[in-house]
């Protein structure tokens, strides 16, 4: 490369927390088969929602690329989310094109697994290593009362199946904790997992997007949620498994496997976030939290050269400040007032 061409890839590219880019979490889709009620309420995302239309979303073309430019940035773990990334047409083509891309070193997807049973063997064959799936309680009543009454547990669980028989395991399953909602479900959704190899991790409510009408009182925090499973399956803490892991780690004495807790709120992880998002429109996201991202799409589509786009994505990774859960657990705190401003969706971000 020409001095001329240096654009970070040089010296290491952080942001101003000394915070490199190490992971790329993808969105290929706006479009989800669940309404989730802290997600995609039914009332907002009704028949009438108009979703992105085609033109709007990156092709498959424009996500390899960027996946190219991101790696020769750094990105080394690529997560595919939504959405529902599985409703996302011809998604094996997608895999194999990423999987085979220099630098990517891991490759998974985050589905709500209703549409495994279909896919799992394709996704497997294409590259994807492994999948964490969605599932918030395996009670009906409680599982429609939060995921919006689509489908049911049964379905979700014939995609783990799915998904084991395909060698995509173990696999994580992610639990959204909602006090009062789902907590008493949570030592009978440990207890079905424990000693199959699969890793419950139960994720503190959060405040994602401007939908959810979220406040402190709907959190248990994961002190509380180890100390209530670990009350009738008794525990122990692990050590992480990498640097900046999201999850704590708490295997079962017994030595039937283990749980991670997710303290997104209680004990929030900013200080070792290497987390980029791409929306499914295209704009780079800092933060999940973040007010708006900026647009990739237009310089991939108006004749930009790789460098110019890479230069973009090193100023606005360069700049990053970010550490939306650091300053909401001190404004809890302090004035134990939620923080209100413009956010991002979830269902925009995928988690
Ligand atoms: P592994 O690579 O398997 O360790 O996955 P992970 O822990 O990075 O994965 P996953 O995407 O499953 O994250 C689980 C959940 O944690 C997400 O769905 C979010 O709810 C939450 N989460 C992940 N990353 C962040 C983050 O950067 N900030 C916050 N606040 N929450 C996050
Ligand atoms: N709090 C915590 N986790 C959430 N997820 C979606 N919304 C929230 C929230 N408000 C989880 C989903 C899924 C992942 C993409 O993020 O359950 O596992
Ligand atoms: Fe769909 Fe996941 Fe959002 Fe639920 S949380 S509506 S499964 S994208
Ligand atoms: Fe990263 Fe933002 Fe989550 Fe903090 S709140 S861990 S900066 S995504």
């Amino acid at each position: 490369m020409s001095p001329q061409e240096t654009s970070g890839t040089d010296r290491e590219l952080i942001d101003t927390l000394a915070r490199p880019l190490h992971d790329l979490r993808i969105s290929v889709t706006d479009r989800c088969n669940f309404r989730c009620t802290y997600c995609m309420p039914e009332e907002i995302f009704g028949e009438k929602y108009k979703f992105l239309p085609r033109a709007e979303i990156l092709s498959f073309e424009e996500i390899e690329r960027l996946v190219g430019i991101f790696t020769g940035l750094g990105a080394r773990k690529l997560r595919i989310t939504g959405g529902e990334p599985l409703l996302r047409v011809d998604l094996p083509d997608l895999l194999a094109r990423i999987a085979q891309v220099p630098g990517v070193e891991d490759l998974a997807l985050t589905t709500n697994a209703t549409l495994l049973p279909r896919q799992a063997a394709a996704l497997a064959e294409a590259g994807l290593r492994r999948v964490t799936i969605s599932l918030d309680s395996l009670d009906e009543d409680v599982f429609s009362q939060m995921n919006g009454g689509k489908l049911s547990v049964a379905r979700v669980l014939e995609g783990v199946e799915a998904a084991e028989r395909a060698g995509l395991g173990p696999i994580k399953i992610n639990t959204v904790v909602q006090k009062g909602v789902n907590d008493h479900t949570l030592v009978e959704l440990a207890r079905h997992f424990k000693g199959t190899g699969h890793i419950v991790r139960f994720i503190e409510y959060m405040d994602v997007g401007t939908r959810n009408a979220w406040d402190m009182n709907q959190v248990l925090p994961a002190a509380e949620i180890v100390e209530r499973i670990g009350a009738e399956l008794p525990l122990a803490p692990a050590e992480p498994n990498y640097r900046g892991e999201v999850a704590k780690r708490w295997r079962y004495q017994d030595g039937q496997g283990e749980i991670g807790v997710i303290a997104s709120v209680t004990q929030p992880f900013c200080g070792d976030c290497t987390r980029a998002r791409l929306t499914t429109e295209g704009q780079l996201v800092t933060c999940l939290f973040a007010e708006k991202g900026v647009d990739l799409r237009t310089p991939l589509r108006n004749g930009s050269s790789d460098a110019e786009i890479r230069d973009l994505i090193v100023a606005t990774w360069r700049k990053r400040s970010d550490r939306y859960s650091d300053e909401r657990q001190e404004l809890l705190q302090i004035e134990g007032v939620k923080p209100s401003r413009r956010r991002i969706e979830m269902y925009q971000v995928g988690g």
